[in-house]
């Protein structure tokens, strides 16, 4: 599959694709859907993978709450020196990236490759000293916000600086899409759109946000019908600057 190859946003921010796989109702709790008659859902998650491989991306964003089943290290302070309060860059940061939001330093892990991707946890300014030292004992980068809730402006110029990023994906869940669609950084969504159901009321959806997408406006960029009765749905996002943030 091709790479990328959109055009950078006016500011020359990286461009940002929101990638995802849901169900006809747009929920993305893949453990409570139906199944699809005759196919595997891991030949539907395989080819969730493989869309995603093909924009070339730097990497993924993702939040606390969907990276916390991978999370299986162990807390431990490895003691010694103060570590750096803003920013820790780890070994294998030429990987593709996985970047999670994590305010609270809630998430351990084992090493800071995960499948084959180098972790970039990003932390609130009140995580303690000896979780930004088992981070950096592990090779994990980080990066500390200035705030405890995540500006996505300031992560995608961050990652820009430090990581060379040019173009992320955004992968979920619902509440780290909205953050990044309110902010107005959704430059496109990629849907792998399966048949599948969720329909719990509260259920989480694509997009998790209090604000209204009144000043949103949506165009079909492609659809392609794909094998294990999948359709790869692409969405153009632009802003009609006439409408008012609702
Ligand atoms: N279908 C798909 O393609 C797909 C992809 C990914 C995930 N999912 C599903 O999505 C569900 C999880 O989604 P979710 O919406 O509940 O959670 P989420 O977006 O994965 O994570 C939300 C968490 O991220 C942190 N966070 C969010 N905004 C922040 C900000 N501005 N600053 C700092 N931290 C911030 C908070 O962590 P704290 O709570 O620690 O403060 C928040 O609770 C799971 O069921 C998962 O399987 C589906």
């Amino acid at each position: 599959m091709a790479t990328d190859t959109n055009s950078p946003p006016p500011n020359s921010r990286p461009r940002v694709i929101c990638h995802m796989v849901t169900g006809l109702d747009a929920r993305v709790d893949v453990s409570s859907w139906c199944a699809t008659e005759g196919v595997e859902r891991s030949d539907q998650t395989d080819l969730y993978y493989e869309l995603m491989r093909g924009f070339g991306a730097r990497g993924y964003i993702v939040g606390r709450v969907t990276m916390a089943p991978y999370a299986t290290g162990m807390a431990e302070d490895p003691g010694g020196a103060a570590p750096a309060r803003r920013l820790h860059l780890g070994v294998n940061r030429d990987l593709p990236l996985a970047v999670v939001l994590d305010p609270s330093g809630k998430l351990h892990w084992e090493s800071g490759v995960l499948d084959g991707e180098h972790l970039v946890m990003v932390l609130g300014p009140d995580v303690p000293d000896g979780h930004l030292r088992e981070l950096a004992s592990r090779s994990i980068s980080y990066l500390v916000s200035p705030t405890q809730r995540i500006d996505p402006d300031w992560l995608l110029a961050e990652l820009a600086e430090h990581f060379g990023a040019t173009l992320m994906l955004v992968e979920g869940g619902g509440v780290i899409n909205g953050l990044f669609l309110e902010a107005g950084l959704i430059d496109e969504f990629s849907l792998l759109m399966i048949p599948a159901l969720d329909g719990r009321e509260g259920a989480r959806n694509l997009v998790e946000t209090s604000r209204s997408m009144t000043e949103l406006k949506l165009s079909l960029k492609s659809v392609e019908a794909l094998e294990h009765q999948a359709v790869h749905l692409r969405y153009a996002v632009n802003r009609d600057t006439s409408v008012r943030v609702g």
